[in-house]
């Protein structure tokens, strides 16, 4: 069963470009050019097929390097972006320097006319006739809006340049493509628009980002156009809900505009198997449609992707620390109200589902496990899901008009968003303008390439075509906050409360002759200290603290989270916080467990060693210790463990649970990086005193980039916190 539209063009252009079968396209549109006396392009078209007289250019038309907008595309794209861009990059240099000094004398084709940038800007999407530009030359676009594979998002670039979106839809910048364009050539931009470089000055090219909204500064930024952000650690799980000013973001392109005073009337459309449309403005889908809520998690494919790249290999892709994740409460209309209502037919589920079984009974109802709902958003980012999972009447997929009380934020897909829990977030589109019920999957590169996973053996050239997209999320976990020593001790956990009870501590030693006493209690509190080391370990029993969340994809609640303090030899269990009954004015909504479980551990470290400062070393060697007696000690300390990990792993009730390592799950894409999630714990001593090994210190504990009191950002504010004020220092207090 064929769905028009979309099987008409998106998809079958989409083919004839990959095969770069540019032909037939050319055919039709010189048919179409003739009738409107425009001149079109040096192509060559089929023989038998009347052709307008052909334009000569100065010389044959060659793609330039992009030299003036980053290739946006390395980040948004997988493999694919990868051939195109060096395609890009082979551009003989001496050609380009003739190309620019041709352009600069105005050798160009003369008998192809010169249009100033402030015509071109006439020519914008909804004049009728839209114009773009690319390099110097100016094309009539009219005649491929109607069969860009993309659809009109094209007309993004009307009346202006096609580069920065071309930037962005890397798949562009090949040869074919480039043909194609090469059809709608109507002429080139005047000398007196173009730079020394013989192109429009940058000022004149439009930012397609310009109207991004303005973000919370403490999001982490991966990309900032188009804007990749996720929350840093102590914001990410502080709450149950993600604020949504914290909320991960993950955009592919820009962020659509749509007025507030406009949003009712804001338009999907709905495309039925027999391709019939419907269309709801937001104003129908609140008026007739009940309203649900759905607490959800939204995730990533790529969420701890850059954990996979540090233990396992090179993965392509941002990456994303432990924070492309975030949990919200949704509300909205279900989708399957607006499916049913729209006239699509299902067969019932006890029906036989499979086509090799006896065929349906009638001719228009559908086989909910052979069909995909295929989303499309305002930018033209695309995704589906399989119906089965849109019908669900515990599946909870909902059109979302509202986040944690509020409207949609425009980062999260204002007016209209599908929220599909339980599946990775990539098939929640955004800006949500057109459903299609089709039997095939979306037929965008995110459902047909970037959100899949592949095999460790598959190498940096997987078989995209034979993976199945992600849908479904696997179980995970990941520790988002640790805090060591008297950070635990004196309250500096927030889940912990306050009980500041070692206040006064007593001189921590560390490698040093001197003892001086540091007043604790007028330290700031974030610094992750313990007061009485040895003089070469810290002391058994130092208390450890730490927190994170779990979640797996499905529906499937966690039942429990281990916690290793020894990289995974002996395991205990962390506390699972009971978020969703924990307050009745705020329960988790929906038919099954679609938001996180934040989880808590309080445990103890083992003794470890303290690092020995070069200075200290030197200073007691000239001791007079006899040879013996320093191998000796050296040999004690090197026995004695530097470091613990923490780990953390979830199992779900299905029983499914994270596997050891990602070496075992490596993929290209960096996909699904699920492995168990290790923090490592150091001791690390402070010499306050500005570096002086002489001078007084402590022992801060650093835990890498994971939040807490040692972590290392912190210890080093407090530790040039504490050279400040002369803490330590020897300078006296
Ligand atoms: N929808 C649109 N229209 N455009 C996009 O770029 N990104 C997808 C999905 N929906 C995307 C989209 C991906 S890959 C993810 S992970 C989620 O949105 C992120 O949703 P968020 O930005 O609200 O966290």
């Amino acid at each position: 069963m064929a769905t028009r539209a979309t099987r008409n063009l998106s998809t079958t252009l989409l083919r004839q470009l990959s095969r770069r079968d540019v032909t037939e396209l050319t055919m039709c549109r010189q048919c179409r050019l003739r009738s409107r006396g425009v001149h079109t392009g040096t192509h060559p078209s089929p023989k038998d097929a009347p052709r307008a007289p052909p334009v000569k250019l100065s010389k044959p038309h060659r793609p330039a390097v992009q030299a003036r907008a980053a290739p946006f595309g390395l980040l948004v794209g997988g493999g694919l972006v990868a051939s195109a861009l060096a395609y890009s990059q082979s551009v003989d240099e001496g050609a380009r320097i003739e190309e620019v000094a041709a352009v600069a004398k105005d050798e160009r084709d003369p008998s192809l006319p010169r249009f100033r940038l402030s015509d071109i800007r006439k020519h914008g999407a909804s004049s009728g006739e839209p114009w773009v530009t690319y390099e110097d030359k100016v094309y009539n676009i009219t005649d491929w809006v109607a069969a860009h594979p993309g659809g009109d998002v094209i007309l993004r670039a009307a009346g202006a340049s096609i580069e920065p979106y071309w930037n962005i839809f890397t798949i562009h910048k090949a040869p074919h493509v480039r043909e194609i364009l090469q059809q709608y050539l109507i002429g080139f931009i005047d000398v007196e628009d173009l730079g020394p470089d013989g192109r429009p000055a940058t000022e004149t090219i439009e930012d397609p980002f310009v109207s991004d909204p303005v973000r919370d500064p403490r999001l982490i930024t991966h990309t900032a156009k188009p804007r990749n952000a996720e929350p840093p650690n102590e914001e990410l799980d502080r709450a149950f809900h993600t604020p949504n000013g914290l909320f991960y973001v993950r955009h592919h392109m820009w962020v659509p505009v749509v007025e507030e005073t406009k949003a009712e009337q804001h338009t999907l459309s709905i495309e039925l198997p027999d391709g019939e449309t419907k269309q709801y403005t937001l104003e129908d889908l609140k008026s007739k449609f009940p309203v649900h809520k759905v607490t959800a998690v939204l995730q990533c494919s790529g969420n701890r992707r850059n954990d996979m790249t540090r233990h396992a290999g090179k993965t392509n892709g941002l990456q994303w620390g432990v924070g492309a994740i975030s949990n919200a409460e949704w509300e909205g209309v279900r989708l399957s109200d607006i499916l049913a209502d729209a006239g699509l037919k299902v067969l019932q589920p006890t029906s036989p589902t499979r086509k090799d079984r006896s065929p349906p009974q009638d001719e228009d109802q559908v086989d909910a496990n052979a069909m995909h709902v295929q989303f499309t958003g305002l930018e033209a980012y695309g995704a589906s899901i399989p119906l089965a999972k849109a019908l669900d009447p515990r599946g909870d997929v909902l059109l979302a008009f509202g986040m944690n009380g509020e409207a949609l934020p425009r980062d999260h897909g204002f007016p209209l968003r599908a929220v599909v829990p339980g599946h990775v977030a990539a098939r929640s589109v955004k800006w949500l303008s057109k459903i299609v019920i089709s039997d095939e999957e979306s037929t965008s590169q995110w459902q047909r390439r970037d959100y899949k996973a592949f095999g460790p053996n598959e190498g940096a050239n997987p078989d995209w075509d034979r993976a199945k997209s992600i849908q479904e999320m696997p179980v995970t976990s990941a520790i988002t906050g640790v805090w060591v020593g008297d950070c635990v001790r004196r309250g500096r956990v927030p889940w912990m409360g306050n009980n500041n009870t070692q206040n006064q501590a007593q001189s921590p030693k560390c490698s040093s002759s001197t003892t001086r006493t540091v007043d604790i209690a007028a330290l700031p509190k974030k610094i992750g200290i313990t007061s009485s080391p040895t003089s070469s370990t810290t002391p058994a029993n130092e208390p450890v603290a730490a927190q994170g969340y779990a979640y797996s994809g499905g529906g499937r609640a966690i039942s429990r989270v281990d916690v290793s303090l020894d990289g995974g030899q002996t395991w205990d269990q962390a506390e699972l916080v009971n978020d969703c009954t924990a307050d009745p004015n705020n329960p988790c909504h929906g038919n099954k467990a679609w938001a996180w479980t934040r989880w808590r551990y309080v445990g103890a470290l083992p003794a470890l060693a303290l690092p020995t400062p070069d200075a200290a070393e030197k200073k007691e060697e000239s001791s007079e210790e006899c040879d013996d007696q320093k191998v000796r000690r050296r040999k004690h300390h090197h026995q004695q463990q530097r470091c613990t990990t923490l780990v953390v792993k979830a199992t779900d009730d299905a029983y499914n649970t994270q596997p050891e390592s990602h070496r075992g799950i490596y993929n290209v894409r960096g996909n699904l990086a699920t492995a168990w999630h290790r923090v490592r714990i150091c001791p690390r001593c402070t010499t306050t005193g500005g570096g002086s090994s002489s001078s007084n210190g402590g022992v801060t504990w650093s835990t890498g980039e994971t939040y807490g009191c040692g972590f290392r950002k912190e210890a080093d504010e407090v530790g040039e916190g504490m050279r400040k004020s002369g803490v330590g220092s020897g300078e006296g207090k």
